[in-house]
């Protein structure tokens, strides 16, 4: 594998699977494919989870470790081409990545999307920058449109605790107080879509997600109806994808709020976030302190599904 950035560049999914329960029986397994390696994990925004599962990833593959925040203690970094630097940013990113890369054998780069302009987002400025520049190859750590570590440490939950063969799977959008990224719910879709699994996803209208990313997707509005008989719930919150309001906020409804009132109609579902998770705004404490929540063993397979991820960069590098 060149580069991680969506679900197909994993190639086959059970393959994948298999892969991730094969190193979650022996995380070390493959801890000599790194030796004399690195990885650089770039992060144009915070990260908890990311930051401590990938790096976790890497050492147990062997790997030497470089973390850089660019807002805190490295040179503020210009992204547009042609732009007269006569500003606050004193570095160009198209000479910071190439040196970068002259440091390192792997990067890893979280980039969120801005909200300025839905096209500079949605054609991931940022990473593809990083993928032509930096001679290395590269893994999202979250990029602009999607968030595939995630979404597969996800498919690799839902694996473990599904009780049938095909699951219904609801992703719902939940109120928050702030703008947040499609990321997330856009790459949880893709990575479903890829599945067999029943997938309805359900929010307030004019939220609605690109639809190259529904795909084939049931879209429900009726929230209730939505959860009825479901087997996970995938709660996330995301602002406006369409037209003019693309990254604004229309509703802060908590009758969205996942509470055990949804939960009642569901076929004692699972619940899932990525987190950071704003209790009582996504979801009630009720809920996510429950014996069906398991946030916390998705956000432990993280590191499963980042070690599978490396360890198939690394893999690619020796061909
Ligand atoms: N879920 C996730 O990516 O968490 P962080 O933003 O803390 O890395």
């Amino acid at each position: 594998m060149r580069n991680f950035t969506c679900v197909q560049d994993l190639g086959n999914l059970q393959e994948a699977l298999a892969e991730a329960f094969e190193i979650k029986k022996d995380r070390f397994k493959y801890v000599e494919l790194g030796r004399n390696k690195t990885l650089m994990m770039i992060f144009f925004n915070s990260s908890l989870r990311t930051r401590l599962s990938t790096q976790k990833a890497a050492t147990n593959l062997g790997m030497n470790v470089i973390v850089l925040d660019i807002n805190q203690g490295a040179w503020k970094l210009e992204t547009e081409r042609g732009v007269i630097m006569d500003g606050d940013k004193p570095e160009h990113i198209l000479e910071a990545i190439p040196v970068m890369g002259a440091y390192c054998d792997i990067i890893g780069v979280r980039s969120f999307a801005n909200f300025e302009d839905r096209d500079y987002d949605y054609q991931e400025t940022v990473i593809n920058q990083f993928i032509k520049y930096s001679g290395r190859p590269v893994f999202s750590m979250e990029a602009a449109t999607r968030h595939p570590l995630q979404s597969f440490a996800d498919l690799i939950t839902i694996e473990e605790y599904k009780k049938k063969d095909r699951p219904k799977v609801v992703m719902t959008w939940a109120p928050h107080p702030r703008a947040l990224p499609q990321a997330v719910p856009n790459s949880f879709a893709e990575w479903m879509n890829a599945t067999d699994y029943e997938f309805v996803i359900t929010h307030p209208e004019g939220y609605e997600l690109d639809p190259s990313f529904v795909g084939n997707a049931k879209v429900e509005y009726d929230q209730m109806k939505a959860f009825e008989g479901a087997d996970f719930i995938y709660a996330k919150n995301w602002a406006v994808y369409s037209g003019d309001n693309y990254g604004r906020i229309l509703s802060k409804d908590r009758d969205w709020t996942v509470s055990d009132r949804q939960m009642a109609v569901t076929n004692n579902a699972y619940f899932m976030h990525c987190l950071p998770v704003r209790r009582n705004m996504i979801v009630t404490d009720e809920v996510i302190e429950s014996p069906q929540s398991i946030v916390i063993p998705e956000a432990a397979n993280r590191e499963i599904s980042a070690t599978v991820v490396i360890k198939r960069l690394l893999e690619g590098l020796e061909k």
